[in-house]
């Protein structure tokens, strides 16, 4: 691990009972805020999957964060995938369950039917969110390219519940 992917590791906060009692919450804003561990952090969830794909989509709203870097690191065009009621035109729709409670996310058909889609967000926990993404692409006609995350909360099922052979984790507890 390079040095500035060390620092942007250690850049990363535990907050626990947040939002909620029992739950930990990684807090990635000091890392947003070291330009060095955030480029290095960007570059780092793309480096697997360079010349496999067409657009990136990032899960509201820290999957924004670091989906919209990358898209542009990587010259490629951003999906954003809402969560439900922010759309303006007919979106697709699917509903996941949350580490804390019960959502939906959505998103416009922007992109032809085949495009190959890299999906990142910052954390993984129990995968709800990620699956439900994926499940959209799939909805939507395009083609997964791979599922790229800041940091993974091992022990929650996450990895397991994605079954996903072209996961990629830049940092996990
Ligand atoms: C958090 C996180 C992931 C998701 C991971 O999002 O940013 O998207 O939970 O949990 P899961 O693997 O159990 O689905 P949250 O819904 O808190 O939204 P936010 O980014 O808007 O804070």
């Amino acid at each position: 691990m390079t040095p500035e992917l060390k620092r942007a590791e250690s850049l990363i906060l535990e907050i626990p009972d947040y939002p909620l009692e029992g739950v930990l919450f990684r807090d990635i804003t000091p890392l947003l805020a070291d330009a060095e561990a955030f480029r290095a952090t960007v570059d780092a969830l793309i480096a697997p999957f360079r010349g496999s794909f067409d657009v990136v989509a990032g899960l509201e709203a820290r999957g924004f964060l670091l989906a919209s870097a990358a898209a542009y690191a990587a010259g490629v065009g951003l999906m954003p995938v809402r969560k439900s009621g922010k759309l303006p035109r007919p979106a697709a729709k699917m509903s996941y369950a949350l580490e804390y409670g019960i959502a939906e996310v959505e998103a416009h058909a922007d992109f032809p039917r085949g495009t190959r889609v890299l999906l990142i967000d910052d954390v993984l926990a129990t995968g709800g969110t990620l699956a439900a993404g994926r499940d959209l692409l799939r909805e939507l006609g395009y083609a997964h390219a791979g599922t790229a995350v800041l940091f993974e909360i091992e022990g929650l099922g996450g990895r397991d519940a994605l079954n996903d052979p072209r996961l990629h984790t830049v940092f996990r507890s």
